[in-house]
């Protein structure tokens, strides 16, 4: 799964994501809603030199939840202290962590909905009153412990807002949720990581990446950098149409920008299940994948761009699959992949 090039999945390869974040929000490009919204809250926070609100930022990998947690650092000039939810596994990580902090810092934690239940009722406290209420040590010396924090704010990351507990999802005063990105969008993002990393690339390059990017910057970056190689190493280093015309072939990467793993997804539905509805488990069994990484990775952008349809009864394969694969769906062809 993670040797896929269109994976949304951070693979953290050679601090190349850091280099090419964008550090002010007048450079993050797109969710123009979000952006704005925030720079009002964080201008009134400055205003009042208070803290900003807790900001919870929701939505499929790849879309810019990190960027924008150390952006909205950067533009309130505050320290960022960064945790992820699976890491706090006891109350004291996150004692550890909330004691460092200094006034109007930012505490982003990422995978916010994988903290376990028990220490997130420490959270409450702590977001509400500015309070860290905690119980340490074993049986019969355990210690409650009360001390004062300073007033922060926690920016929250999640791919699965579904998974938040209410109490906790109600605490955020700011929730933002990033959509995905227009081809257009994509093609500036495109065009300014070719900048960062040096590389001269034609508008209709540019936008021939963005439209196989699967409205994902995580992934048009890292194509644009498969892309960049090819470019060296076939070519004069210039990146034009032909240039990445040949590179996404060569990296099975389709004009919508589909790869094997999805073809193999929705080939196993309309050939093993009859074009649906079927269960996700039914499906992940089927192509031995795991039902969550279908549901956060491989299914996000094929329900968006109507290629399956979700169900009450399960997925359903749609009208647009079939005449985009040319099958014709009265008759099921068993050995079309
Ligand atoms: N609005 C944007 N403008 C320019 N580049 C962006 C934008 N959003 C994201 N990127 C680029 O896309 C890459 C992935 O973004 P980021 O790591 O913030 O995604 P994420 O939503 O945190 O993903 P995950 O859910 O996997 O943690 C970054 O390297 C960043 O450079
Ligand atoms: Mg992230």
């Amino acid at each position: 799964m993670d040797e896929r090039i269109v994976s949304n999945h951070e693979l953290g390869e050679d601090g190349f994501e850091l280099s090419i974040r964008p550090s002010s929000l007048d450079e993050y490009i797109g969710q123009s809603d979000v952006k704005e919204n925030i720079r009002v809250f964080i201008k009134a926070a400055l205003m009042r030199n208070t803290n900003l609100d807790h900001v919870l930022l929701y939505g499929p990998p790849g879309l810019g939840k990190t960027t924008l947690a150390h952006i909205i650092a950067n533009e309130l000039g505050s320290n960022i202290k960064t945790a992820s939810g699976p890491t706090i596994e006891k109350s004291g990580d996150l004692a550890a962590i909330l004691s460092t902090l200094e006034p109007n810092d930012v505490l982003f934690i990422d995978e916010i909905h994988r903290i376990p239940r028990y220490i997130e009722e420490i959270l409450y406290s702590a977001m509400e009153d500015f309070k860290l209420d905690i119980i340490i040590g074993g049986e019969g010396q355990s210690r409650n412990i009360k001390i004062d924090l300073p007033p922060f704010t926690l920016v929250g990351a999640t791919t699965r807002a579904g998974d938040l507990s209410s109490p906790l999802r109600d605490r955020f005063g700011i929730i933002c949720k990033l959509e995905f990105y227009t081809t257009e969008e994509l093609t500036s993002i495109v065009k300014r990581s070719a900048k960062v990393l040096e590389t001269s690339i034609d508008d209709a390059a540019a936008f021939e990446v963005a439209s196989r990017s699967r409205k994902t910057p995580r992934i048009a970056n890292r194509i644009l950098k498969r892309v960049c190689d090819f470019a060296l190493v076939k070519g004069n280093g210039h990146i034009d149409i032909d240039i990445v015309n040949e590179s996404l072939d060569r990296l099975k990467i389709d004009k919508s920008g589909l790869d094997s793993t999805d073809i193999e997804y929705l080939m196993s539905i309309i050939n093993k299940f009859n074009g649906g509805p079927v269960g996700i488990e039914s499906i992940a069994s089927s192509i031995g994948e795991e039902s969550t990484t279908i549901e956060d990775v491989i299914e996000p952008y094929l329900l968006q761009e109507g290629f399956v349809k979700r169900t009450n009864r399960g997925r359903v394969i749609t009208q647009k699959t079939y005449e985009y694969f040319k099958i014709n769906n009265q008759t099921t062809l068993f050995d079309f992949y």
